[in-house]
C-alpha cells in the first residue's frame, strides 16, 4: 500500500541563471562529468521505485525528449563499430521508465506547471523532483519522503537547513519539534525575508504530493514574483494539518547556481573509477602550484 509509482519533473524553466551555456540548449542537459543533469533526477527517481515519468516541458527542451528516446543512427552506428558498451549506454538511457511529456506554453510558475500535467496523474499520489536539485547519495533522497508519506499518508516536503542569510530563495517551513525525523508542517512559506522566515528549514526540490494538492493548485492566485507559486497551494494543506516534512540527509548540489555546478562536477568525478585518481592527482599538482 501507498506504493509511489509516478513522478512529475517540470523541466520548463529558462536557465537564466546559467546563461550563455544555456541560450540554446536545456540547462537540464547539462553534465555533471558525462551525464545529464536530468538523467541524475530520473535515476534517483527509479531508484526510489518510481516506474511512470511525466516531465513538463517547453519551447526549446526537444533534446531532453530524445535524450530519453530511442537514437536511431547513433545505435546503428555504434553497432556497426561494435562498440558494445556504448551501444549500452545509450540504449540503458530509453529503457529506465516510462516517458510522457506535457507542455507549460507560458512560464507562470511552478504550481502552474504542476497543474500542466493534472490530467497525466489523475487522483494518484505522486513525487515531484525539481530538475536543479540533485543529492549525491546511494539511498534516494526521495526515499526520506516516501517513508514520511506511508507513515503520515500526508503530503511531504523534503527539507534541509540553509544559511539565514539563503532562506529568501526557498520555499521555508515551521522549524522541527526536537527529535522528530518527520514533522508537521504547520507554515510554509515562499521565499520569505529572512526577519520573517519561520525558520531556516528549506524545501529542497523534492515533494510527495497526494490528489488534495490539486484542489487547492486551481484556487491560488498569482503569489511571489507574479508567479502561481506551489507553496502557496501546500500553505493550504498544511493550514488543514495534511503537510509533513522529511529531512533529507545527502548532500544536495543546487545545479542552477554556478558554484554548486562546479562542485558537483569535481566531487563526482573524483568518484569514478575510470577518472577519479588521475584527476585528483592533476588537482593537487594545481593546488601546489597555485599555493
Ligand atoms: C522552487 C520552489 C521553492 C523551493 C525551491 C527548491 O523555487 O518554489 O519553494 O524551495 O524550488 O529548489 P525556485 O528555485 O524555482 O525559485
Amino acid at each position: 500500500m501507498n506504493t509511489i509509482r509516478k513522478a512529475l519533473i517540470p523541466v520548463a524553466g529558462l536557465g537564466t541563471r546559467f546563461l550563455p551555456a544555456t541560450k540554446a540548449q536545456p540547462k537540464e542537459m547539462l553534465p555533471l562529468v558525462d551525464k545529464p543533469v536530468i538523467q541524475h533526477v530520473v535515476e534517483e527517481a527509479i531508484r526510489a521505485g518510481i516506474q511512470s515519468l511525466t516531465l513538463v516541458t517547453g519551447r526549446g527542451k526537444q533534446a531532453i525528449e530524445n535524450h530519453f528516446d530511442v537514437a536511431f543512427e547513433l545505435e546503428d552506428v555504434l553497432r556497426r563499430r561494435e562498440q558494445k558498451r556504448d551501444l549500452e549506454l545509450v540504449q540503458t538511457i530509453t529503457h529506465l521508465a516510462q516517458f510522457a511529456y506535457v507542455r507549460q506554453g507560458e512560464p507562470l510558475g511552478l504550481g502552474h506547471a504542476v497543474l500542466c500535467a493534472e490530467h497525466t496523474l489523475g487522483q494518484e499520489t505522486f513525487a515531484l523532483l525539481l530538475g536543479d536539485d540533485v543529492f549525491d547519495d546511494e539511498d534516494p533522497a526521495l526515499s526520506a519522503l516516501i517513508a514520511i508519506h506511508r507513515a503520515t499518508g500526508k503530503s511531504v516536503v523534503g527539507v534541509q537547513q540553509v544559511p539565514a542569510a539563503h532562506v529568501s530563495r526557498y520555499g521555508i517551513v515551521n522549524a522541527p519539534l526536537q527529535g522528530d525525523q518527520g514533522w508537521n508542517v504547520s507554515a510554509i512559506v515562499e521565499k520569505p525575508h529572512p526577519e520573517a522566515a519561520p525558520s531556516s528549514w528549506a524545501v529542497v526540490g523534492r515533494y510527495i504530493l497526494t490528489p488534495e494538492v490539486w484542489g487547492h493548485l486551481h484556487q491560488i492566485q498569482p503569489g511571489v514574483g507574479g508567479e502561481y507559486q506551489l507553496t502557496d497551494a501546500l500553505a493550504r494543506l498544511a493550514q488543514d494539518g495534511r503537510l509533513a516534512a522529511a529531512a533529507i540527509p545527502a548532500r544536495r548540489y543546487d545545479t542552477g547556481n554556478k558554484l554548486d555546478y562546479l562542485k558537483a562536477n569535481v566531487e563526482f568525478a573524483l568518484r569514478r573509477p575510470d577518472l577519479g585518481h588521475d584527476f585528483l592527482t592533476y588537482l593537487k599538482d594545481l593546488l601546489a602550484e597555485k599555493a
